[in-house]
């Protein structure tokens, strides 16, 4: 079925085009790479915080909002009687040219309307506390145009929870100060905040309003503000209630003329003694300091530049060249891009997460640093660290920490069973890419305490040893609160629907409640970790954990093996989970995946059986999903996942994080064919091709959740941006389908492919070298026959590392 399109992808730029502002749902955009972040919708909607999505909230946003997306960065056009805005958005005004490119970083919206051209481009320039919004006017009639021009942003109370709930203290506490053309945001200055925020215009200002209802009217709205209707600003002076920022300029434009206004919304922390330059005045060194950066075109283009750059070399990381547009734009620009969002913000703000409910999850984190380790190494080992100072003495973990403070979240606790497998995923990833081994011996605190620090390596050990210790009665991994899947709930019996279902009851005693996830996920983690520990000439501790791998692989085998698939779990009663004997819920993919990632009974055919169960029960026309059939009921000793109406998020949802576990089992075990159709289907360049309307939600990256076969509308999109799914896309197609890996000593290649795959080209830098590898399948699907380096044939699959530029010649 055609479906209606929205948009397009702009390859030689790196955008996705977005020719139509009505998207079936807000298609967003991420600004900033490090401390100072925006959300920017297609039109303009979203916000601004620092660091840290729910205690510096910047710019107000209201989540659940109708229309959706109302509030952000507005730009007010009166010509006339005619306002209109370049993002379309808030007043509707029908345009006569509309775009949005959404690009690395930054985004572009231009609008034009009788003859005259908006268009605005948004970007957080390297290392600054800002964000730049230049403004272009051009005038493309045969008149004088005479426009009026009116800024909009609206100021958070900084805390974004108790902005949208504590209205009693709220209204009595805004506070703003006006200086020439820069308005200061400054509640709670006066007390124990040391920190500002600004919103400034490199041009002198004929007016501006700082109180809302002044400029808006009480019964106006962001859509016909009574200041901007009547062309005439208030020059309010806010104190309490909801203060904003809007500058008012007068602009003429002779025919043809284009003039350009830098609008800079910035951040400012003061050190406690310097804080005041006059009693209740702010002190504004560093303000000025910030708006002298970029107060003029030309420096603004400068910052846009080194921005792209710094993009550039980015994505020059790992290049592809298979003639395939779809595969290429996804590997080369987009996948790359959101796993770079995802490491940024974990789980914290995008139009699904408010910002306000979750911090940095500890297995997220980990996941999300196998998307991002080979872009800036650097931050993935701080990462790795600032996780590990979470856990606890005994290997448990905090399951999630606030990225202002690194401190675990006491709210949710610990107690989720697979977590501490995941440091080890993340470490290995880090040291493979960067052959840095100096990190495991790094002294890392417990819970962040002073004092109890002991090396990395030791946090991995116990790690390993936390699944060790809590065995089950089938000497399977107790699951704990819950494994990977955070809604398999099978300790909490919750009837109360004011109960958490991850923070209430966790009954360990006695529970025979076993995941066979974790199962997977330790024999994997546990082959990487008797690796690691031979590399580093740990002989005896390699022996110890491959005896305790080669137990959990036959556990599985005598009490993990269904007959036709993987079970899922044990229940607190011993009863199984994910069986054939079940009514519902017969096959769930999560231990498909993670067994068959470990291989685990390949020899005696149970890989192949289960990667062809997959298909057979899991496979739909949108991806595969959760778990087959649907629950149709709720059933306590399960949990949250039994929670959801069917064929949505957990219960029989594509929930696409866990679709590339299986699609690397079919690559281990050879059957490209079959990797790369469940990898299409998920593939967000294909859908975008087929499916906008349906899928609803942005068509260039990936989403946590498309609804399964079993529900209303299968093949919906939901959850958006922030997903381990980004993370899980890049490490399948880069290291499993592609075939380039990163190992301690080199390279390995080790593609698995659809037969019908022709030659490709992979540009990789890796540590001080660049290779350039070229493979020629020949209608093979998995094999590596033989390897040139340099023209010179090599022993095996790994090309041995050396600094400097290679060729390398694969043949399959
Ligand atoms: C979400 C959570 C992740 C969890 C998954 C499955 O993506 O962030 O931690 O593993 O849901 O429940
Ligand atoms: C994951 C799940 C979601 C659940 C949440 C609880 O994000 O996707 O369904 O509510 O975890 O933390």
């Amino acid at each position: 079925m055609e479906q209606k399109r929205y948009g397009h992808f702009d390859d030689q730029h790196r955008e996705y085009v977005i020719t139509d502002p009505q998207t079936p749902w807000p298609w967003i955009n991420y600004l900033g790479n490090e401390d100072f972040f925006s959300l920017i919708s297609n039109t303009a909607g979203g916000y601004s915080f620092y660091k840290d999505a729910k205690f510096r909230r910047i710019t107000r946003y209201r989540y659940n909002n109708v229309p959706m997306d109302n509030g952000g960065r507005y730009f007010y056009i009166k010509d006339g009687d005619t306002v209109w805005n370049p993002g379309w958005k808030p007043c509707k005004t029908p345009l006569d040219f509309y775009e949005c490119r959404h690009g690395m970083s930054y985004t572009r919206i231009t609008g034009r309307k009788n003859g005259i051209e908006a268009s605005v481009l948004f970007f957080v320039p390297l290392k600054k506390w800002a964000e730049v919004q230049k403004l272009t006017l051009t005038n493309q009639s045969k008149e004088v145009k005479q426009l009026k021009l009116f800024s909009f942003e609206e100021w958070c109370l900084w805390n974004a929870a108790t902005d949208m709930e504590n209205f009693q203290r709220n209204f009595s506490t805004g506070e703003v100060e006006i200086e020439g053309s820069t308005i200061y945001h400054k509640t709670e200055y006066r007390e124990r905040r040391n920190h500002y925020a600004f919103y400034h215009v490199n041009a002198p200002i004929q007016g501006f309003d700082t109180d809302r209802e002044t400029f808006v009217g009480l019964y106006n709205a962001f859509a016909d503000p009574q200041a901007v209707m009547e062309g005439k600003p208030r020059n309010s002076h806010a104190h309490g209630w909801s203060p904003i920022a809007s500058h008012y300029i007068e602009v003429t434009l002779q025919p043809g003329e284009s003039k350009d206004f830098v609008f800079l919304l910035g951040y400012i922390e003061n050190e406690q003694d310097e804080k005041f330059e006059a009693p209740q005045v702010i002190n504004k060194k560093k303000a000025h300091a910030l708006i002298a950066e970029l107060d003029t075109t030309e420096k603004v283009d400068k910052a846009f530049a080194a921005l792209c750059e710094y993009w550039d070399a980015l994505l020059n990381i790992y290049k592809v060249k298979t003639g395939n547009d779809k595969l290429d734009r996804m590997v080369n620009i987009w996948n790359q891009y959101q796993c770079m969002v995802t490491f940024n913000f974990s789980r914290s703000a995008s139009f699904f997460e408010s910002g306000v409910g979750r911090g940095m999850g500890f297995r997220d984190s980990n996941q999300d640093l196998v998307g991002f380790v080979h872009q800036i190494p650097p931050r993935a080992r701080q990462r790795i660290i600032d996780i590990a100072s979470t856990q606890f003495p005994d290997g448990g973990c905090y399951h999630q920490y606030q990225p202002l403070t690194k401190r675990g979240n006491n709210d949710i606790g610990g107690g989720f069973n697979d977590d501490p497998c995941w440091l080890i995923f993340g470490t290995v990833a880090y040291i493979k890419e960067t052959g840095d081994f100096s990190i495991l011996d790094e002294m890392v605190p417990f819970d962040n305490q002073p004092g109890t620090e002991v090396t990395l390596f030791e946090h991995l050990k116990i790690s390993m040893d936390h699944v060790i210790k809590n065995l089950g009665p089938h000497m399977l991994p107790l699951i704990g609160r819950a494994d990977w899947n955070d809604c398999l709930n099978l300790n909490c019996f919750s009837w109360d629907p004011n109960e958490s279902f991850q923070t209430t009851e966790n009954v360990s005693e006695g529970t025979k409640a076993e995941s066979l996830m974790i199962a997977g996920l330790f024999v994997v983690t546990g082959k990487d970790y008797v690796a690691l520990c031979k590399k580093i000439g740990k002989a005896d501790e390699a022996a110890r954990m491959q005896q305790a791998v080669d137990a959990m692989i036959e556990a599985v085998k005598k009490d993990g093996w269904d007959g036709e698939w993987y079970l899922r779990a044990y229940d607190f009663y011993g009863r199984k989970i994910g069986s054939n004997e079940c009514d519902e819920a017969k096959i769930f993919i999560e231990s498909q995946g993670w067994c068959t990632m470990a291989e685990i009974g390949a020899e005696d055919g149970m890989v192949a059986k289960s990667l062809d169960s997959c298909k057979k029960y899991l496979e739909c026309e949108h991806g595969m999903v959760l778990n087959n059939p649907a629950f149709s009921k709720y059933i306590y000793e399960y949990g949250e996942i039994s929670s959801y109406p069917e064929g949505y998020k957990e219960n029989a949802g594509i929930f696409c994080h866990n679709n590339p576990w299986v699609i690397i089992g079919e690559t281990l075990a050879g059957r490209g064919n079959d990797a790369w159709n469940h990898y299409a289907k998920i593939l967000p360049s294909y859908v975008e091709e087929k499916y906008q309307t349906l899928h609803k939600v942005e068509p260039y990256v990936n989403c946590q959740m498309v609804a399964g076969k079993d529900a209303f509308r299968p093949g919906e999109g939901k959850n958006s941006w922030l997903t381990g799914t980004a993370a899980w896309m890049w490490y399948t197609v880069s290291e499993f389908i592609l075939g380039i890996k990163p190992d301690y000593d080199g390279i390995r290649i080790d593609p698995c492919l659809p037969e019908t795959a022709t030659d490709y080209t992979v540009n990789r830098k890796f540590r001080e070298a660049e290779y350039e590898i070229t493979i020629h399948p020949n209608g093979s699907q998995k094999g590596v026959k033989s390897i040139t380096l340099d023209g010179k044939p090599i022993d095996g699959t790994v090309i041995p590392y050396s600094a400097g530029k290679h060729t390398v010649e694969v043949t399959m």
